[in-house]
């Protein structure tokens, strides 16, 4: 379990170097999650259409290691936008990963960007 959590780690969008074509803005359902492969990893994407923004995260829920989350109910609390699994319904920021049931689990967090109707997520390697 731990070899899969190693693969993800929270990048922000001016560390990233690389920036992968995820697909096209129509590609992704809104207020839902689609989810991606880029090299080892499974990428959720978020196109959050009641905040007009878009996130993306680790698909790997950390609790159990499913790769579920892009299956996931986008929400907010607080605010801050976040995912809830939809095994257990533990959920996560969007923003930064952090648990919001106050657990010690926490996810990776990617950049995305829309140029010209392309999704782009940014990685560092
Ligand atoms: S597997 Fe995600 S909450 Fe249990």
């Amino acid at each position: 379990m731990e070899e899969i959590l190693n693969q993800y780690e929270t990048v922000h969008a001016s560390d990233a170097t690389i920036w992968f074509k995820a697909g096209k803005v129509e590609d992704f359902p809104t207020n839902r999650g689609g989810c991606i492969k880029y090299k080892n990893k499974q990428i959720a994407i978020f196109n959050f259409t009641r905040r007009n923004e878009w996130y993306a995260c680790q698909n790997a829920c950390p609790h159990k290691m499913e790769m579920v989350l892009s299956r996931g109910m986008t929400g907010s609390a607080d605010d801050i936008p976040k995912i809830a699994c939809p095994m257990h319904k533990k959920t996560f920021s969007l923003i930064d990963g952090t648990s919001l049931n106050g657990d010690d689990y926490k996810i990776a967090t990617y950049p995305i960007k829309i140029v010209e109707n392309e999704v782009f997520v940014g990685f560092v390697d």
